[in-house]
């Protein structure tokens, strides 16, 4: 962040901001009204955006200048015996860019390894997308104190991202399963806590000698947004449930401006 007046954060390098439709609309009309309410949107220098819809619905939508395609999931192998799996090129080809990966809803409703996030992951990358690794710990280990919730968060880290290489680059996103908007009882972790454990994952990172962009996800909304994003050690958000309204997310986006030469 270089400094901040009105409410707005005027940043130098570009904050990114990744749409997690999950699993809606449940209509390819109400996914292409969707997309469209995101294409009105004009969104300022300082955001990157990318939108995730359901794979389904991603050859039907195309991506304007504005912001790129995500998907939310791909397999380790191009093609072959691999039912109802879908390769990083066949995302490419119909205009993805960007690539969830390891979400804490596949972990455990899919029961999704760090293993297999760590095949996924050196696919995407192989294929010339960029993947977002999602890590985070959940309430019952968080409870047990925030040295366990690191221990967890840097082993997933550490076993997640084991085929990139040195110097390769990633996005990560640090979502505490506990904070995720649908989750009973869920409660938006502070910036201060978030902050403290994107710390910890930049220095496990940095031991890795990976670059990384480190995103914070976990009930983002425009009310809050300006928190998490202010933070100079926070690089954007993941946003899930805020971002099946058009609205919402182009306020979460509008808390961001370039800092340009008319802002001195
Ligand atoms: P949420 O979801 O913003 O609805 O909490 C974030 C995510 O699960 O990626």
């Amino acid at each position: 962040m270089c400094f901040d007046v009105f409410h707005v954060i005027f940043v130098c390098m570009q904050k990114i901001l990744i749409a997690n439709w999950k699993e809606n609309p449940g209509t390819l009309p109400e996914a292409k009204k969707l997309f469209s309410g995101y294409k009105k949107i004009r969104f300022s220098k300082g955001v990157k955006v990318a939108v995730c819809p359901p794979v389904i619905f991603l050859p039907e939508l195309v991506a304007p200048k504005s912001f790129a395609l995500g998907a939310q999931d791909a397999f380790w192998e191009d093609k072959g015996a691999f039912t109802g799996e879908i390769s990083p090129k066949m995302l490419k080809a119909v205009g993805v860019r960007y690539v969830i990966i390891g979400h804490s809803e596949r972990r455990i409703n899919l029961g999704e390894t760090n293993k297999m996030v760590a095949r996924k992951s050196r696919k995407v990358l192989d294929d010339g997308l960029v993947p977002v690794v999602c890590v985070g710990e959940g309430l019952p280990i968080r409870k047990r104190g925030i040295v366990a919730a690191k221990k967890f968060v840097l082993t997933q880290i550490s076993k997640s991202l084991a085929e990139i290489q040195s110097g390769e680059s990633v996005i990560v996103a640090y979502e505490p399963v506990w904070a995720i908007s649908t989750n009973p009882g869920a409660i938006p972790d502070s910036p201060e806590s978030a902050v403290e454990m994107i710390v910890a994952i930049r220095a496990e990172l940095k031991k890795l000698g990976i670059k990384a962009k480190v995103l914070y996800g976990g009930s983002v909304k425009p009310e809050n947004a300006r928190g998490f994003l202010e933070r100079k050690e926070i690089d954007g958000a993941l946003v899930g449930g805020a971002s099946l309204d058009p609205k919402s997310f182009k306020k979460i986006a509008d808390t961001i401006k370039i800092k340009s030469k008319n802002n001195n």
